[in-house]
């Protein structure tokens, strides 16, 4: 199989942008013509990287139009305690995490069960660009572009059965190339879980990218999860496994802490933390505090996802 030589060179950096995204959809289109009469490996294998989709993918459908956290903080401001439990220490040591190859188990209730490699799992996804709010539980929030799919999109192609009522998500569990598992701070590999109408919402995103480039490692490498209106924590990086399950899975944060972290883990400013309030966030970027809106702002998307619950119980 080819492999492909990461990372790509940021040719954007000196074409203008929607030159460079015009050209690389003629080169996806031309290669997908030539594919079908051409010798396997005649045309450039690069031309057909998933990695190339990220320039182009289509900017901006859904989300925000507030102002975008500058991508240096975006990159240098981080969780993944994988690689230490500073904020910057992600940006320090997760380069020497390999994010090629990869592969994805896709497990449990599904019709069509098995593991595969990252480029197989993408190769029909059409990349888009969304901005979204990640609000994290210390009360920090940014406003970020990132580049990915709905995860329902990934779902639905491997078919759940009528038994799928959850999924649980799976980070790399490899304490040599990620030196943070080798302490007890976390139950590894890390864990996370949605509800299956929470997974198949169309806000929910795997990301491949952000700021219209390949996703940095201490972003979560080569793909994570982004659900924008709960706590950070959800938003799992760097994912090796997704299975559908029957019975509620436990995350790695309410597994330790399971009265400081909930299951929902919505973003709620009426819900205290028991050790800080949640009615206010700092944008990172901006100076003074801002008022956290119920569900990080996506309330009118996502409240009749828990009608009827007591969001203080359900927390
Ligand atoms: N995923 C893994 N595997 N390990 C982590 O420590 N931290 C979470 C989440 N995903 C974490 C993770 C937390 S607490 C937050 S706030 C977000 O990632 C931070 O994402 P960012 O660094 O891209 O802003």
């Amino acid at each position: 199989m080819a492999r492909y030589r990461y990372p790509i060179p940021p040719s954007h950096e000196i074409t203008p942008r929607d030159v460079y995204a015009r050209r690389r959809r003629f080169m996806k289109q031309a290669a997908a013509v030539l594919g079908a009469t051409a010798l396997p490996g005649l045309f450039p294998a690069s031309a057909l990287a998933w990695r190339d989709q990220v320039s182009e993918a289509e900017p901006g459908r859904l989300g925000t139009d507030e102002t975008l956290t500058d991508r240096e903080t975006a990159t240098s401001y981080n969780n993944f305690f994988e690689f230490g439990t500073g904020k910057e220490d992600p940006k320090r040591h997760a380069q020497q995490l390999r994010t090629d190859p990869w592969s994805v188990s896709i497990e449990g209730e599904v019709r069509r069960p098995g593991t595969y490699p990252l480029e197989d799992i993408l190769k029909p996804h059409d990349l888009e660009e969304r901005i979204y709010r990640l609000r994290c539980v210390e009360a920090w929030s940014m406003v970020i572009p990132w580049v990915g799919f709905p995860l329902r999109d990934l779902l639905r192609r491997f078919e759940p059965t009528s038994r799928a009522r959850f999924v649980a998500f799976e980070t790399l569990h490899d304490p040599e190339q990620m030196p943070g598992q080798r302490r007890d701070i976390l139950d590894w590999p890390y864990r996370e879980g949605l509800r299956l109408d929470e997974a198949m919402h169309p806000l929910t995103l795997l990301a491949v990218g952000m700021y219209g480039e390949v996703l940095p490692n201490q972003n979560g490498a080569p793909l994570r999860l982004v659900v924008p209106w709960k706590y950070g924590f959800k938003s799992i990086k760097s994912i090796v496994s997704i299975r559908l399950v029957e019975d509620r899975p436990v995350g790695s944060w309410e597994a330790s802490q399971p009265r400081e972290y909930g299951f929902y883990a919505n973003v709620n400013p009426n819900v205290r933390h028991p050790r800080w309030h949640q009615a206010t966030e700092r944008r990172l970027g901006e100076r003074g505090r801002r008022r956290t809106e119920m569900f990080n702002g996506y309330e009118a998307q996502v409240a009749s996802l828990y009608t009827g619950m007591d969001l203080e119980k359900h927390f």
